[in-house]
């Protein structure tokens, strides 16, 4: 029996890989790599060393990964085969666009193109890595010229393969533009040839990003059909913890949520081992938005925290300008959870139907007018949603009580503040918003609840809160008294001038002018002149 050369070793490998059998096809590039440094093959050796960099790159070793296309590179370069030295660039450029400086990747894939150009190929793949590159940078249009260059070059030269990467790639950015109808014909198209070259990884690779497309149209069933076949491709890894999250996230869909909830969580549980970041941010906030149909808001909020927190943590590496887009949807999300806490709060208590509401839209407008950012401009509004949380202790028979409260109810009743700091105890918040909630009935002459708080002790955004949540109190029906007109309201409001500083006074006027009785508007404005001198 003969001995197989190097380069037989080398198809061997090749052919495990494609199949997925990753830990036979790292011992089969071993015996590659010995075979061609026996044999002095430098050009076999080169490539068994980088093909060998990628499979330890997908078991996420990329450290030794780096080492072994540093290796190929250095080989490449004595044999004086500049294909093969731009090749383990190219490569070393791909394990920088996942684990090191996105900088460093696009010098790599420069180089590459600059080294290796005169192989239409090489030049091929390297488009598309750029196109990845902008893509990751959120420049959607130049990831679509890379890719449709990259396509062209592919195509070009007959090569399939590469064809079906450029055509998943091409599905990926229009799917980001929201163009499922070319998503779903690119994704189609790959996943046909991913089929007909045998390559498992790209097929489920089109299986699940589809599956994505799917969902996003609610065509729950064929998103899950590709998912559970994807799931059959892999055993582990990451694409595993995304197939898990879609069909989490189809059951959460289809009212089926304990399914649901055990999926997403095996989901979560897979994206942490493989130390997928952006997977474990997408399944905390899936999960979340689980929890909060079931209506477990605490654990919905304290999930898109964490989510948050993931995201911060890419984020603070600078160059994933993407991030941008999944931290606007995380915080969107958010909103929505907290919104709608705050709304089954009110539906405990008849009178306050769209309390929250109203005091979110107005008390952020006072904000804006007072000029104040936009983070604290968020947490104003998330505080102005949950202000109220703490009543769902109060018994409802005092809170709908039509006639005027005993001693021992008031009581009750002004432990409201104290109760909802108290239901968010444990949960880490990306806009601190407590302040509000315990402090929203302090009242600047120092006559509020719970603690008592005088002049600037009380926080800005607690008394831009109160003051709403006093006008809004009064000119909506209550369990004691009827709406009062909104000129009675600001009579009112105006009696009790000494409850809020000047400036929150103030910026509540102005906000609230367009809507002010004329002679309301002239003394708001005597005020503020008395006031400047
Ligand atoms: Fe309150
Ligand atoms: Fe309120």
């Amino acid at each position: 029996m003969t001995t197989p050369s190097a380069a037989d070793l080398l198809h061997e490998a090749r052919a495990r890989e494609r199949a997925v059998e990753l830990t036979e096809a790292v011992v089969a590039y071993e015996a590659a790599i010995g075979a061609a440094e026996g044999a002095g093959d430098r050009a076999v050796l080169a490539e068994a060393l980088r093909r060998l960099a990628v499979v330890r790159h997908r078991c996420n070793q990329s450290v030794e990964a780096r080492r072994l296309c540093e290796r190929s590179f250095t080989v490449a370069r004595e044999a004086r085969n500049d294909i093969l030295a731009a090749e383990a660039l190219n490569t070393l450029g791909g394990i920088d666009l996942e684990a090191g400086p996105l900088a460093d990747a696009r010098r790599h894939f420069l180089r590459a193109v600059q080294l290796g150009g005169a192989s239409r190929e090489l030049r091929a793949r390297a488009e598309q890595n750029l196109g990845i590159l902008a893509s990751i940078q959120g420049d959607c249009e130049d990831a679509l010229a890379c890719y449709a260059r990259s396509l062209e070059a592919y195509k070009s030269c007959n090569d399939e393969h590469g064809s079906a990467i450029a055509y998943h790639n091409l599905g990926m950015v229009s799917a980001q533009r929201q163009l499922l109808d070319e998503a779903d014909r690119y994704f189609s198209q790959s996943y046909e040839i991913a089929v007909r070259v045998q390559d498992t990884y790209l097929q489920g690779l089109c299986l699940l990003n589809h599956a994505e497309v799917y969902f996003a149209r609610e065509r729950y069933e064929q998103a899950l059909r590709n998912a559970e076949t994807a799931l059959g491709l892999f055993d582990g890894g990451v694409l595993q913890a995304q197939a898990y999250r879609i069909i989490g996230m189809v059951y959460r869909e289809t009212g089926r949520p304990a399914l649901a909830d055990a999926r997403l969580r095996s989901a979560l549980e897979l994206a942490v081992t493989t130390g997928s970041v952006l997977n474990e941010a997408a399944t905390r906030r899936e999960l979340a938005i689980l929890y909060q149909a079931l209506c477990r808001n605490q654990d919905a909020l304290r999930l898109l925290n964490e989510a948050h927190g993931l995201f911060g943590r890419l984020d603070a590496r600078g160059d994933l300008v993407y991030v941008d887009g999944k931290m606007a949807e995380l915080e969107a999300t958010y909103l929505a959870v907290v919104s709608e806490w705050g709304q089954s709060i009110e539906s405990n208590d008849s009178y306050t139907f769209g309390h929250c509401e109203r005091v979110a839209t107005l008390a952020v407008a006072v904000a804006q007018e007072l000029g104040l950012d936009q983070q604290t401009q968020t947490a104003i509004r998330l505080g102005a949603y949950l202000h109220d949380v703490g009543k769902v202790r109060v018994q409802h028979e005092v809170l709908n009580k039509p006639g005027p409260l005993t001693q021992a109810e008031r009581e009750a009743m002004q432990m409201h503040p104290i109760w909802g700091v108290e239901l968010l105890l444990g949960i880490g918040f990306p806009w601190d918003f407590r302040p509000i909630i315990r402090w929203h009935h302090e009242k600047y002459d120092g006559s509020g609840y719970p603690d008592r708080l005088r002049g600037d002790e009380i926080p800005l955004s607690a008394q831009i809160v109160g003051i709403v949540d006093v006008y809004d109190a009064l000119t909506t029906e209550r369990s004691y008294r009827p709406a009062m007109s909104r000129e009675a309201a600001m009579a009112e409001i105006e009696r009790c001038r000494g409850w809020w500083s000047e400036a929150v006074y103030t910026a509540f006027l102005n906000s609230t002018g367009a809507t002010l009785p004329r002679d309301m508007r002239a003394r708001s404005l005597r005020a503020e002149t008395s006031q400047t001198r």
